[in-house]
């Protein structure tokens, strides 16, 4: 992961924005247009429709991604899983789908825009055992054969643009985005999201933004690059980097909902948000425990353990506090932890001020 010791002044951000107007109109996927070129990424375990909400309040127009669902699975179930629940009006959204089998992903891909979803995205690039010992995800890179046949299968089965959301190779020994990604392209696949990692770098090292520009520079169809964008600062590196048609955020959005408005906002403008306070923050974890534990009852406070954790960071006490979050067994003792907190923060305003450490690897 890139570690940004210094970040540039507003002066050389706004110097690398001036680089990019052609990000200045909207974003076109197909027949969908997107008011935003930053994106939230899907993300198992996390980007459900309340933590979506958290994001779309700072990010009206990006568009949004479940976390994926398992095509062979949606096949077997009656009802739907609460994976592909959308709120009525959350657009632009997408479903991500996985699986090998064409036939299932056209199906799946059917169910999905009964859903609601704006756009199709199928993933090529998760690195599971789980997931790629049954030729999903990640291994498709090493059958473009199969992963042509599913985007082929999935364009003609909905009225919807279908993307692919992918990785740079299989390995080291084993890079072929470029090739890959055109082969996407002919197929019909409407927008390419890469990770600029190999799926045996899981989620190690740096994101290889020069590959992510060779691919660009060799497709027509939307480009966004994804890996290591933490904050404003980075984004604009890639985008200039890259020249891709938009990024999208990943682990900088955990325990930190803001990311995707902040760096729209000053591509649209020019100028940064103020940064949230460190009792901003508390104050929205509290609320995004509060609404998991409605959606989702005892199952939503599990879960929101670690999105807890993610939010206590850069003050006085936040590892403790962490440690306590991690072992919460109710809404209302985390409430109470986060509002103790807050408190405390309140009385000392020295201890909010630890530097931030927003491009510091988040634990997973
Ligand atoms: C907890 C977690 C869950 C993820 N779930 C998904 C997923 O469901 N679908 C997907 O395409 N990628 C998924 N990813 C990969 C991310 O979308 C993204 O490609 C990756 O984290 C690289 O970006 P980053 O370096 O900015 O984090 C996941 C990553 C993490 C850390």
């Amino acid at each position: 992961m890139t570690l940004q010791t210094n970040p540039l002044t507003l002066d050389e951000l706004q110097s690398l924005r001036s680089q990019l107007s052609h990000l200045h109109s909207p974003l076109t996927i197909g027949s969908v247009t997107v008011n935003s070129r930053v994106l939230q990424s899907p993300l198992s375990g996390v980007t459900d429709k309340v933590f979506r909400r958290l994001v779309r309040r700072h990010a009206p127009a990006s568009m949004m991604y479940t976390e994926m669902v398992s095509a062979a699975e949606l096949h077997h179930l009656r009802q739907l899983p609460q994976l592909m629940d959308i709120d009525p009006g959350e657009r632009p959204i997408s479903i991500q789908l996985f699986d090998r089998r064409p036939n299932f992903l056209a199906e799946a891909a059917r169910k999905a825009v009964d859903q609601g979803a704006d756009t199709i995205d199928i993933n090529m690039g998760c690195p599971v055992n789980k997931i790629t010992k049954n030729g999903g995800g990640s291994s498709l890179l090493r059958d473009p054969q199969t992963a042509i046949e599913i985007v082929e299968a999935v364009c003609v089965s909905v009225p919807v643009p279908v993307t692919v959301k992918t990785r740079i190779g299989w390995s080291d020994d084993e890079i072929n985005a470029v090739d890959f990604a055109q082969k996407m392209e002919a197929a019909g696949a409407q927008m390419l999201t890469l990770h600029g990692r190999t799926r045996a770098q899981g989620y190690n090292g740096s994101a290889s933004w020069d590959w992510i520009a060779r691919v660009k520079a060799a497709l027509s169809i939307p480009v966004i690059a994804n890996g290591d964008i933490f904050s404003v600062d980075s984004a604009l590196r890639c985008l200039v980097q890259t020249q891709a048609d938009g990024i999208m955020c990943s682990r900088g959005t955990l325990g930190y909902p803001y990311l995707v408005g902040e760096i729209d906002h000053f591509l649209k403008t020019g100028r940064l948000k103020p940064a949230p306070s460190a009792v901003d923050r508390l104050r929205c974890a509290r609320e995004h425990l509060e609404m998991l534990w409605d959606y989702k009852g005892l199952r939503g406070i599990r879960q929101a353990r670690k999105h807890m954790a993610w939010y206590a960071k850069d003050f006085t006490g936040a590892a403790e506090l962490r440690d306590r979050l991690c072992r919460v067994e109710s809404v209302e003792a985390g409430c109470q932890l986060i509002d103790s907190a807050i408190q405390t923060l309140q009385a000392s305003p020295s201890s909010c001020l630890l530097s931030p450490t927003a491009e510091v690897a988040v634990k997973l």
